[in-house]
């Protein structure tokens, strides 16, 4: 086997090297370089790049050594569409923006969030049509997306706009990770259709958010939704407020990470629970004890025990954000090996969440392998799906609460039965999901 500096090298095209597996068939590949070790290189087209293929390694990238590594390839793609978000920024900057976007997402905020959470699930889930098929991908997709938008301006946004900001999205973020997995930057100086309909779409998102921000400043927050929070912050060593920039760049880091990523995982639940008569059975009886055929409320959260195992074990099969890229910007060392400064790379939760190393019958959606008595300190550490350390997840525990009201809202109410004969693939672009989930949803 050719090594590089010691790290094995995958075996790849002539020219192109790995570049077409990881663009195509981004699964197969990714989940077989176990097989070449914990930390494997691979050439992209003209450059090479290092996959980290063990948590430990990947705990070592994100948080032990964190200051070595900055975001890499994915963010400088996304960062001159998006702007320089939390999402998108990095070093002191970030660190910065993330100790004044950290107070909205306080544990005494939370309660208030629930009841958001839980009005706009409520509306949307109880306006399906019974006996009617349903396209799950795009309802939760919009729940998610509708979600969002209140948590940021309590009495919602424009229908218009919301439009606008709901069609742009698909289209920047799906660009964005075509251009991340392509091996040169030629693809994206081309005037193709594609180029032209993205540019279109960063355009208009970023007009739209001006209008919403500059409705919402006039009229003024209620002091309780997330963009009330981002007005008051105040940096800690300046005492000054954001600028309009920042405010316009964390409405869109919020609507990108806290929009598609939980819509994506809603759909994998409902999937497995449309495809699963016994989890719908267990999750419909709990969901019956606990909420009593009522909302569920934050206090009611903690006794959802068997809706949360069915969301985690979504998360484990499915995670949205199924790959992040580093970047190394220092010569640095990661499991004995030498990196040296610039180097990309790559690591996978969907990957290391389905490796059979760290979790039994892996493929197996199986909710109880998270029970206490079942789960041990390696199956915690390979699990991922938010990230880890200074990048990691800003709103997990809005997005917990998230996946599980709206889980146990539709438990609540419906029975799905899936559209017999339409095949459910993922497809893996910003985030992974099949192109339609066709449901009937009877009522319970
Ligand atoms: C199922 C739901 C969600 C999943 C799976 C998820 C996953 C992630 C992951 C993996 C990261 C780390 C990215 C990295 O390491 O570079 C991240 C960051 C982030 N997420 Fe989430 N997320 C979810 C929901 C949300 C929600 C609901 C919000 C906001 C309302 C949110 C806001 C953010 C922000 C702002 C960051 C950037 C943090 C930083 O770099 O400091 N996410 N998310």
């Amino acid at each position: 086997m050719t090594r590089l500096s010691g790290i094995p090298v995958v075996p790849g095209l002539p020219v192109i090297g790995s570049a077409l597996d990881l663009a195509l068939r981004p699964h197969a590949f990714l989940s077989d370089l176990p097989r070449y070790g914990d930390l494997s290189a691979a050439r992209l087209g003209p450059t090479r790049a290092f996959f980290v293929s063990h948590p430990d390694l990947v705990h070592q990238m994100l948080v032990t050594d964190a200051d070595r590594y900055a975001r890499g390839r994915i963010f400088e793609k996304i960062k001159p569409l998006l702007g320089e978000g939390l999402v998108m920024s990095d070093g002191a900057f970030h660190r910065r923006q993330r100790r004044m976007v950290c107070p909205a997402f306080r544990h005494s905020r939370l309660v208030a969030y629930a009841g958001v959470i839980q009005d706009v699930a409520e509306r949307r889930v109880s306006a399906w049509a019974p006996g009617r098929p349903l396209d799950l991908v795009r309802e939760l997709q919009e729940l998610g997306f509708d979600v969002a938008s209140n948590l940021l301006f309590s009495d919602g946004i424009d229908p218009q706009v919301m439009a606008v900001i709901r069609r742009s999205f698909p289209t920047v973020l799906a660009s964005v990770m075509r251009r991340t997995l392509a091996p040169t930057d030629l693809y994206e100086k081309i005037p193709t259709r594609a180029n032209r309909a993205f540019a279109t779409a960063a355009r208009e998102l970023h007009e739209a958010v001006d209008t919403v921000v500059a409705r919402y400043r006039e009229r003024g927050g209620d002091g309780d939704d997330l963009f009330s929070a981002l007005l008051a912050a105040r940096d800690k060593q300046t005492g000054r407020p954001m600028t309009d920039r920042q405010i316009h760049d964390e409405v869109v880091s919020v609507l990108t990470a806290g929009g598609e990523t939980t819509g994506t995982a809603l759909t994998w639940a409902a999937h497995f629970v449309s495809h699963r008569p016994e989890v719908a059975e267990r999750l419909s009886r709990e969901v019956d004890e606990v909420l009593h055929g009522k909302p569920a409320r934050h206090e009611s959260l903690a006794d959802l025990v068997y809706t949360r195992r069915v969301v985690t074990e979504t998360l484990r099969l499915y995670p949205p954000v199924w790959m992040l890229t580093r970047q190394a910007v220092t010569d640095t060392r990661l499991g004995g090996h030498a990196i040296p400064a610039g180097s990309t790379l790559f690591h996978s939760s969907y990957a290391i969440q389905r490796d059979p190393r760290f979790f039994t019958r892996p493929h197996d959606f199986d909710p109880d392998r998270w029970l206490p008595e079942r789960v041990g300190p390696a199956q915690r550490h390979a699990y991922m799906p938010f990230g880890r350390g200074v990048h990691g997840c800003v709103g997990e525990q809005v997005g917990w609460m998230e996946l599980v009201i709206v889980l146990s809202t539709i438990a609540r109410l419906w029975r799905l039965v899936p559209v017999p004969g339409a095949p459910v693939r993922p497809v893996f672009r910003t985030n992974v999901l099949p192109r339609r989930l066709l449901v009937i949803p009877e009522p319970r």
